[in-house]
């Protein structure tokens, strides 16, 4: 593990929609760890798209991609609006997905854990979701989302949209290692998501994957599941996956159903990296996001959960600072102050008055004090 403490450049990115609200809590708790834990954070924020868009007329510009150049890492909102239509030219996921790419952000992590304070709000019975804690790891940069050829033409008078579902063997290979690492820091398991029934990409995948567990891997537990299947088992038995390796696609949408599944999509971090470690390749780039979108129906409203992108500092704490024991720290403050009955209205108890955003905050502040208090006094 690196020893020497360097300041490393956090960017801010709020971006649209419920971003900007939620970012600003995850913003003091950041603060608070420069203030009171000593995190060497050298910290920055700039607009991202819509807001962008109005502050200076681009949704993402050559200052601001600068910045992201520059930064370790990245805390990103959302990103998602009705507007992107009055914009000629402009498709919603460009920018996210521009960043994913050109930063090379291939490890997606997106950790799914069943709160016990979320059980009386989870759809899922509490005797299935018992013990439920699994990572779904999604390879982020290639697959259907970038493969050419692509687009909508006509042929012969008749309208067409395509898409090209491609991986090359390394690829495979590398976000599969990735999960084998994984795995060996917890309970040892990998199951690898494909459709090896009728897609070759997912032929090449499978065999790939094995391939790598049988050379490198033995130690870790590897099995294989078609995708339609893991869809229905993470709603059926959600507690038997420890890592769940998949292709893009797949990914984003099982992440969608592993999330709702534990609780509320409110709730969830996730990281996206070039490598696990910020000591693990040469120039680590990572960018954390809540899971969930940018949520324009209760945008500015000061409702939305800001848990999800507190908690994705968390992983950042982790993964970006080394620093496994205050990603930890945050994790349990996040977690008392949702017993201590802090709750947004999608974790909201029936009966019991919700908080806000900001309120929400406040309470993971006053968790974090407390239990910083107490460590000092000890
Ligand atoms: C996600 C989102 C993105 C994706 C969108 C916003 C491009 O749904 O991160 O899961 O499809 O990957
Ligand atoms: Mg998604």
């Amino acid at each position: 593990m690196a020893t020497i403490k360097r300041t490393k450049r956090l960017l801010i990115l709020p971006g649209d929609g419920i971003g900007p609200e939620i970012l600003a809590q995850a913003r003091r708790v950041v603060e608070w760890f420069a203030a009171r834990r000593g995190l060497a954070i050298d910290l920055r924020e700039e607009h991202f798209g819509i807001p962008a868009w109005h502050a200076h007329g681009s949704l993402l510009r050559d200052e601001t991609w600068a910045e992201i150049e520059a930064a370790d890492a990245i805390l990103f909102g959302a990103i998602g609006s009705p507007d992107y239509d009055r914009i000629p030219g402009a498709q919603e996921g460009t920018g996210l997905l521009r960043m994913r790419t050109e930063l090379n952000l291939y490890i997606n992590l997106r950790p799914v854990k069943a709160l016990a304070a979320l059980g009386a709000i989870a759809p899922i019975k509490a005797d299935v979701l018992r013990n439920t804690d699994f990572v779904i790891v999604r390879e982020l940069v290639g697959g259907i989302y970038v493969g050419t050829p692509r687009g909508i033409d006509t042929v012969d008078g008749v309208r067409r949209g395509r898409n090209t579902m491609v991986y090359s063997a390394p690829e495979i290979e590398r976000i599969a290692r990735a999960a084998f690492e994984l795995a060996r820091t917890r309970d040892g398991r990998v199951c690898s998501v494909d459709k090896s029934n009728v897609l070759e990409t997912s032929r090449l995948w499978r065999a790939v994957v094995q391939e790598l567990h049988d050379a490198e891997y033995r130690d870790v537990d590897l099995s294989h599941m078609f995708v339609d299947n893991a869809a229905m088992q993470l709603v059926r038995a959600p507690s038997q996956f420890d890592v769940l390796l998949m292709e893009n696609l797949f990914g984003d949408i099982l992440s969608d159903v592993g999330a709702a599944v534990a609780g509320s999509i409110g709730m969830l971090p996730s990281a996206s990296m070039n490598g696990m470690y910020a000591d693990s390749t040469e120039r680590h780039r990572a960018l954390y996001e809540p899971i969930h979108g940018s949520a324009p129906d209760i945008a500015g409203k000061g409702v939305a959960n800001p848990c999800g992108a507190i908690l994705s500092f968390a992983m950042c704490l982790r993964h970006s600072f080394m620093r496994p024991d205050e990603a930890a720290f945050l994790e349990a403050a996040v977690i008392r102050a949702i017993e201590g009955g802090a709750r947004t209205p999608d974790i909201a108890l029936p009966g019991q008055p919700p908080v806000s955003t900001a309120r929400m905050g406040d309470s993971i502040l006053r968790a974090l004090d407390a239990a910083h208090d107490l460590k000092e006094a000890s």
